[in-house]
């Protein structure tokens, strides 16, 4: 069944992305250009907001979140999604702002919605996704993640990990933020998890993700931590659940 769409917001989380930042948003604006920007900036040292600020002035489509400090990833989206759901937005999208995830690429994403899903993932693990310019042991350790994510909760996702994603706004009402405590990567699978337990249709779109040219990762040994504990822990207590499901 086709479902209107309605008001679009894609949320870019920034820390110290000064260089990036224009660039991904004039891809935006280009690529669809009916969708407004959110940029939750965790107030970058390297001065990122102000420019997140420069661009807001210019185009009424661009909003900017201020943030006191560097909270993680999750947080920073938990935030966008709060504001963006006040604000009365019907989707919410998640993309990084260093390129990796290609503006270009948004409209399959929102297509998913429109054919029904009510979360679509940009996956660089389905057939007709792929990874450029990744080193092995980054694509091995994102790969490997997968594979334990999948074996301790189950899930049907071959990408649970990916950081570029159209929510419909009535999943994250459904779901509910305010008992999500995952504060970096591992955001991603606690809603992706929360997303399958609550039966709602989770859509897997190819798509290429480009690393970045421009600045450096944030991923860091204490968010590699954090997803492998969650992840355990959320699977340990699955479990009995699970093994209801196949007796
Ligand atoms: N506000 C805020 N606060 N933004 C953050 C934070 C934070 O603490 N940490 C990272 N970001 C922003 C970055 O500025 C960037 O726009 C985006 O989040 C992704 O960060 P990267 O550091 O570039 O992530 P990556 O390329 O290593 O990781 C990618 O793969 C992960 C694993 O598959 C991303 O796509 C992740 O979303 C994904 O989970
Ligand atoms: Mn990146």
């Amino acid at each position: 069944m086709e479902r209107t769409l309605g008001r679009v917001l894609v949320i870019v989380p920034t820390y110290n992305e000064r260089e990036n930042l224009p660039m991904i948003v004039e891809r935006v604006r280009s690529a669809v250009p009916e969708a407004h920007l959110l940029v939750a900036d965790d107030n970058s040292p390297d001065g990122t907001g102000e420019i997140a600020d420069g661009l807001a002035a210019q185009d009424d489509h661009v909003h900017v979140l201020h943030r006191l400090g560097k909270q993680g990833l999750g947080a920073a989206y938990i935030a966008g999604f709060r504001w963006g759901l006040a604000e009365g937005y019907d989707v919410l999208v998640e993309m990084d702002a260093d390129g990796s995830h290609q503006p270009e690429e948004l409209p399959k994403l929102l297509e998913a919605l429109t054919g029904g899903a009510d979360l679509a993932i940009g996956s660089r693990y389905v057939p007709g996704g792929k990874v450029v310019n990744w080193p092995h042991s980054r694509e091995f350790l994102s790969r490997g993640a997968n594979v334990y994510t999948r074996m301790m909760l189950g899930l049907p996702v071959r990408d649970a990990t990916a950081g570029f994603r159209a929510y419909r706004a009535s999943t994250l009402e459904k779901i509910g933020l305010d008992d999500v405590d995952s504060q970096g990567y591992c955001f991603q699978v606690d809603l992706t998890l929360r997303t399958a337990r609550h039966g709602l249709r989770v859509a897997e779109v190819p798509i290429t993700f480009v690393e970045r040219t421009v600045g450096a990762s944030k991923m860091s040994r204490s968010v590699i931590t954090e997803a492998l504990w969650r992840v355990t822990v959320w699977g340990v207590s699955g479990l009995p659940r699970r093994l209801r499901r196949t007796r």
